[in-house]
């Protein structure tokens, strides 16, 4: 598992090759099997693969989303919050989830953020989102998480970009 975390890293480029049904679907239990405060498991997942979803979801804010339009996986995050005061972590837990089982199964991904973010007009980049994919109202999209073999390999992480000085023991 370390390791595989050490090797994740944000990919944005991506081969035309399609991720499989059982790639699909083991991403789709990575997050199914997530924790979540209480167990309320208050999330949905929509599974985006058609170029024209793609292509619509990539231009729901102005900056970081257009490289969707080249991946050939997105998959929406978004949760009721009536369902739970953590929807947000209980998403964002997910949303790591299936991060790193992509990389598990040598596919790339990258964390495409919605919640909070704008469209050039001021609207809500959650609002263009729950439209294009025909989300109720009272929905709230965390983010996108795109996928797909990757195009290049980056670097993985060193050990010496680890701020250790960022843990403290007993105290801060
Ligand atoms: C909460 C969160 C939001 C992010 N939003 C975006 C985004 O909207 N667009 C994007 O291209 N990358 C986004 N990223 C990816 C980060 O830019 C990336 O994780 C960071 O630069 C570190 O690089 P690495 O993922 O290769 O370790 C996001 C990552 C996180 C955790």
């Amino acid at each position: 598992m370390l390791e595989l975390i050490q090797k994740r890293r944000s990919c944005r480029n991506f081969t035309d090759k399609k991720p499989t049904h059982d790639q699909i679907d083991q991403l789709l239990k990575s997050a199914l099997w997530s924790p979540t405060s209480k167990n309320n498991r208050p999330w949905e997942f929509v599974v985006a693969e058609k170029t024209e979803t793609l292509e619509a979801l990539s231009q729901c804010k102005p900056h970081g989303a257009a490289f969707l339009s080249g991946a050939p996986l997105g998959i929406v995050v978004l949760a009721d919050p009536a369902k739970s005061d953590v929807w947000v972590e209980d998403c964002s837990i997910a949303a790591i989830m299936m991060q790193m089982t992509a990389e598990s199964m040598g596919l790339g991904s990258t964390w495409i953020q919605i919640r909070l973010r704008l469209d050039e007009e001021g609207n809500m980049a959650g609002d263009n989102v729950k439209k294009i994919i025909n989300a109720p109202d009272e929905m709230e999209v965390l983010g996108i998480m795109a996928f797909g073999y990757k195009a290049k390999e980056r670097e993985p992480y060193t050990e010496n970009i680890l701020l250790w000085d960022r843990i403290h023991y007993e105290k801060f």
